[in-house]
């Protein structure tokens, strides 16, 4: 009974606010939650995969629930519905005899949370990409596109190098090194393990590479972040309840040597509870650095609590020294219920994080439920509301609300996007300019999108919006974006028929 009164507990966090249960009880509902959601997906396996197949994508018998619109609707409402009356005539089943009300519920849950979570192989992925060789002239400048490097697998993230080499991970290959014409390095040796993406199977999605940074002062002392998800079994209770891999955001910082990744120290990694076994695809996983020597890092919402709750790792941009000690200045070093290294909260999939060293300030993206894709002035100590409040659509199709008189919630004490981007873009990375190739850019955030596949420019002043202009349209998938030397733009574009980087350089008739 009390695993049913925790899943209320979780629709609730998903349909309305989240609860501020007692300390105790906090602490208890990331293991009891996390078993929860692994035994939906056990109920789909065993009851639906034979139709719908082991992967949402659809079999002889049954439909694909990912990847495409639903005949019958997609709301909670709608999924719910389908599921407890069936469609007889066509084949499929009513299930309100075999299941109780929540069960259902769950089910549709975790349909809805799949959907949502295939993000990554969603419309688009497996679109082929045409890189356009034509000039693109954008409001100030005349621009090219040229591809550096085609084929790579499935990729995160680029670090250009001060000598105009680029740092690439793959998020289940590893770590390579990218050279001035496009050759790609073997993949280093010695860095984290990682582990195969897998077609959305059981046990993929779970250790990923993610994000590669270079310390501010690379150039002197040659540290590498590496942001990755490790990946255990057998090592937690969620672990071993379910019989199946648990992971979660860490980072460490290592040199590369004669191919070899070494000197690797442990900069941040999460308490061993809180690794849970819910897709990588929610993890954020990036790092920013700020060039007075601290590290922010992005931990999305492996689980679907502990967003509001200062004591989980989750749904937080965590702050540390870049030796991985705790600053003294941290928003919560005193507050004995939460983690000492939180800067900021209640955020939901940020992908995005960027340091702007020259206002010193701390930005990042994420993704809202539906709609409500944000840009954020990331503030410390402060609450970007999720899952309390999101300009975006809860899944039941309602409005996300806030100020719920016994949350003590208000809405001054949740922390406003500065853009707010509905329809939602899937807006994935960001960087502010400050290159000379594209001098009317400068100070402008360069903004990168997954579904829309669009790259655009956003002018902020005051820390206001001021405008956007779409600078590239319908590219591809755009992973990440960085700045390299001589302030040439690298685009990382992510497609199934293969990863490309591509570079942004300045077309001859805007340079002459
Ligand atoms: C015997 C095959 C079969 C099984 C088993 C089955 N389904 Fe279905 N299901 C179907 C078919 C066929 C449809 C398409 C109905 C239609 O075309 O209107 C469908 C439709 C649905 C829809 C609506 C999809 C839409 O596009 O709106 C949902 C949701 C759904 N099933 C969920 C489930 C869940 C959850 C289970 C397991 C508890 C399950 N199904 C088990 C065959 C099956």
């Amino acid at each position: 009974m009390k695993r049913f009164l925790l899943l209320l507990l979780v629709f609730n966090s998903v349909t309305a606010l989240p609860q501020q249960a007692p300390q105790d009880e906090e602490e208890d509902q990331p293991r009891g939650l996390q078993a929860l959601f692994a035994r939906f997906g056990d109920l789909y396996q065993e009851n639906c995969a034979v139709c719908h197949g082991i992967n949402f994508a659809g079999a002889v018998q049954g439909t694909p629930l990912i990847g495409t619109e639903l005949i019958h609707g997609d709301s909670m409402i709608e999924i719910t519905r389908s599921i407890r009356d069936g469609y007889a005539d066509k084949g499929m089943p009513a299930w309100s005899e075999t299941f109780t009300g929540i069960e259902i519920q769950s089910l549709a849950l975790w349909i809805k949370e799949n959907r949502e979570g295939m993000l990554i192989t969603d419309i688009g992925l497996n679109r082929d990409i045409e890189i356009p060789t034509s000039i693109i002239q954008t409001e100030h400048h005349a621009l090219r596109l040229e591809v550096l490097i085609d084929g790579l697998d499935m990729s995160f993230s680029i670090a250009p190098l001060p000598d105009g080499r680029l740092l690439l991970t793959e998020k289940s290959q590893g770590l390579s090194i990218i050279s001035v014409d496009g050759e790609q390095s073997d993949y280093i040796k010695g860095t984290p393990r990682i582990y195969q993406a897998g077609p959305s199977g059981s046990l993929g999605g779970l250790g990923w590479l993610l994000d590669v940074t270079l310390h501010p002062d690379y150039e002197k002392n040659g540290w590498i972040y590496l942001h990755y998800s490790e990946r255990c079994e057998d090592c937690n209770a969620i672990s071993r309840e379910t019989k199946r891999p648990v992971s979660m955001n860490a980072l460490v910082r290592g040199r590369i040597r004669n191919g070899h990744w070494v000197d690797e120290e442990s900069i941040w990694k999460a308490p061993i509870d809180s690794y849970t076994s819910m897709t990588d695809i929610a993890t954020g996983g990036r790092t920013a650095m700020d060039p007075e020597g601290f590290v922010f890092i992005s931990v999305g919402f492996k689980t679907m609590d502990g967003n509001q709750n200062l004591g989980s790792p989750h749904g937080k941009i965590h702050r540390i020294h870049d030796d991985g000690r705790i600053p003294d200045d941290n928003p919560f070093v005193d507050d004995p219920g939460a983690m000492a290294t939180i800067w900021s909260y209640g955020h939901r999939s940020p992908q995005g994080l960027e340091f702007n060293a020259k206002t010193r300030q701390l930005w990042g993206t994420e993704h809202g439920p539906r709609g409500g894709d944000e840009i954020n002035l990331l503030l410390p100590g402060r609450n970007y509301g999720w899952p309390a409040f999101s300009k975006g659509q809860n899944y039941d199709g309602s409005e996300v609300k806030y100020g719920r008189a016994d949350l003590e919630l208000e809405l001054k004490d949740i922390e406003q996007p500065v853009v707010d981007l509905t329809p939602s873009p899937g807006v994935s990375s960001l960087v502010f300019y400050d290159g000379e190739a594209f001098p009317e850019w400068r100070d402008d955030l360069i903004v990168a999108t997954l579904k829309a596949s669009d790259l655009f420019r956003v002018e902020i002043s005051d820390n206001k919006f001021v405008r956007k202009e779409p600078l590239i349209e319908n590219l591809a998938r755009i992973r990440d974006v960085e700045v390299g030397p001589g302030g040439i733009i690298y685009l990382l574009l992510e497609h199934a028929t293969g990863s490309k980087i591509v570079r942004v350089v300045p077309a001859k008739t805007d340079a002459g």
